[in-house]
């Protein structure tokens, strides 16, 4: 009888190594494995055995504080850890890796060149720009891979940011730096507008527990809403706007204190920052 949870067969499964096994990598395992993954397809290396200890409660057993191993043979590596270990934890993996395997890097500004000097020519590398809802499995991730990587290398990586929310993939790899820009960052421009509103609220005189919940919820509908409704954002923004209203004077005063020109000059400004960390790391 056929397993639904795990409807692959034992030779096609393909294998996953995790190198570090900190917030993102245990949020994208815990996505394969609930899209029907099995524990014996995911293996991870990570110093922290408290990190470790995390994923053996998904089942995985194939884990190690040192890499010894671990990585021999899996289809798909997924560099895990912060943007300054990458070159000391891909040295330490390097020998583990054939001219079958693929990389997946999710550090922020590495780019593909300094990774592949890491890992050797006959490695497939692939870049991904993540973003923090990954966690909670409401990512949107971006993809970029040079022509070279085969269509089931990139559908592998595809499934890994799949299973933490969205995937896009980019035409180039200089438009991760507008990916950064946009999603990788954007999070924190979510929270500073929801912080300011709720600020706002209270100085209204509403509670601060109130004015926040209010805030929060209205940012969540307002986001599912533009996803679910079929119409344009626009559409939707004037759908609230009554001509001489309330919404209307706000947006109004938005306009008048150039609103737009703000909003677009923080994004060029992250995208150049993008810019220069990644010629700084390569
Ligand atoms: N665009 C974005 O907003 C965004 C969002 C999230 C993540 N990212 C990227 O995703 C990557 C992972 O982020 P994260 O939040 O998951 O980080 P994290 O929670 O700190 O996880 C990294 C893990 O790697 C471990 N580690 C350190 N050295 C190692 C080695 N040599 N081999 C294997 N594991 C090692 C760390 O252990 P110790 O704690 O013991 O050092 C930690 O458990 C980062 O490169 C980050 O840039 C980007």
């Amino acid at each position: 009888m056929t397993d639904k949870r795990h409807p692959m067969s034992a030779k096609m499964a393909p294998h996953i190594a995790f190198l570090g096994a900190g917030n993102m990598a245990s949020a994208m395992i815990s996505g394969l494995i609930a899209e029907g993954f099995s524990p014996n397809q995911l293996r991870a290396s990570d110093p922290s055995e408290a990190a470790l200890a995390r994923l053996q409660e998904y089942g995985l057993t194939r884990l190690g504080t040192t890499p010894d191993e671990i990585f021999e043979g899996a289809d798909l590596t997924v560099a895990a850890v912060k943007p300054q270990i990458i070159p000391s934890a891909l040295a330490s993996i390097k020998g583990q890796l054939g001219p079958d395997s693929a990389l997946l890097s999710i550090a922020a500004g590495i780019p593909i060149a300094s990774l592949q000097s890491h890992v050797g020519p006959d490695v497939s590398v692939i870049r991904c720009m993540p973003n923090t809802p990954a966690m909670i499995g409401l990512g949107a991730s971006a993809l970029f891979a040079a022509d070279t990587v085969s269509a089931s290398q990139r559908s592998l990586a595809e499934q890994v940011t799949n299973a933490a929310g969205t995937t896009v993939w980019v035409a180039s790899e200089a438009l991760l730096d507008a990916v950064t820009a946009v999603s990788g960052s954007g999070p924190a421009y979510f929270f500073a507008l929801i912080e300011a509103i709720a600020r706002a609220g209270t100085e209204l005189g509403l509670d601060e527990d109130i004015s926040m919940a209010l805030t929060i919820q209205t940012a969540l509908g307002a986001a599912a809403l533009a996803q679910q409704s079929g119409e344009g954002v626009a559409t939707l923004r004037e759908n609230v706007t009554s001509p001489g209203g309330t919404t209307e004077q706000a947006l109004q005063s938005l306009q008048t204190s150039q609103f737009d020109a703000v909003v677009a000059e923080a994004v060029r400004q992250c995208a150049a920052r993008a810019r220069t960390l990644g010629e700084e790391f390569g």
